[in-house]
């Protein structure tokens, strides 16, 4: 496994593999990895002959009241834990070279990015967006790897990759949870164990919602109310939103008799989370 700091030489590098026709996985991460990452670098080397990961805890998608400076950089951890997934290349570059001195070409994709998490969290998709689209033009895979927990980012990636032509597909897999049900995410180290045992709520109300729809009710407030009433429960908790909402332009919808998806974002203590559940019919 090579590690690459330098965007250039990271280029020159996949050029060589790209040439000899051999496809490239890639999955852009911040660091901080956990078996949800994992199952995506997985995947990568399943499909492609090559995976690199990026590691970039990325300042643009920070607010200034975010969690930046504190944000989990277990490196050695992280190399330790892709060399043992057979990453073939990591890059690792820090933000005078992603972000030099003079820099000021964002990617905003609009509306998408200004509704449910763009709410609480404004310029958080420009920044997602803009590191992406830098990422893309350096590492040009074949397939990109996301995750299902950021739903809205994937969207909102889909939307972009489509909108400005980048020659690549996206697979998102699904939320990796622990036995509890809790979705995995890095900043879960943020929660002590009677946060940890609240934040189980948010995938409690996801079950609860998605066994509602099994008995047949379609009415999407009425399963927003429920949802809610069951987080209000939850001393610790405070609900930033609840929604139901499309799967292309995350428009909320009324009735569910169409392919949806149920998002969540909930504050436990001090610490932002978010999960969803996908409600597909076929
Ligand atoms: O999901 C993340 O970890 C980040 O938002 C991403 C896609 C790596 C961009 O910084």
């Amino acid at each position: 496994m090579r590690v690459i700091r330098d965007p250039g030489k990271l280029n020159r590098l996949l050029k060589g593999v790209r040439r000899s026709a051999r496809s490239i996985g890639f999955v852009p991460t911040m660091g901080a990895l956990h078996p949800g990452h994992l199952s995506l670098i997985k995947q990568a080397g399943r499909d492609n002959d090559t995976v690199v990961v990026s590691i970039f805890v990325n300042p643009t998608q920070f607010g200034s009241q975010e969690d930046l400076n504190k944000y989990p950089r277990p490196l050695k951890n992280d190399l330790a834990l892709c060399r043992k997934a057979r990453v073939d290349l990591v890059f690792l570059p820090d933000s005078k070279i992603m972000y030099p001195e003079g820099f000021a070409t964002f990617v905003n994709v609009e509306k998408l990015g200004d509704i449910l998490c763009g709410t609480s969290r404004p310029g958080h998709f420009r920044g997602v967006a803009t590191v992406v689209a830098k990422l893309l033009n350096i590492v040009a895979p074949d397939v990109l790897y996301l995750g299902q927990k950021d739903a809205q980012q994937s969207v909102i990636i889909a939307r972009m990759i489509k909108d400005l032509n980048f020659p690549v597909k996206i697979r998102v897999l699904p939320t990796v949870r622990q036995k509890d049900g809790l979705a995995l995410s890095s900043r879960n180290v943020y929660l002590n164990e009677d946060q940890k045992l609240d934040a189980l709520v948010l995938s409690k109300a996801l079950c609860l919602a998605k066994s509602l729809i099994d008995h047949g009710q379609t009415d999407a407030s009425r399963i927003i109310n429920r949802i809610k009433e069951l987080i209000g429960k939850k001393k610790q908790a405070r609900i930033d939103y609840v929604a139901i909402v499309d799967l292309e332009k995350l428009r909320q919808i009324k009735k569910i008799n169409q392919d949806c998806m149920i998002c969540l974002a909930v504050k436990i203590g001090k610490t932002r989370l978010i999960d969803n559940c996908l409600i597909t019919y076929d």
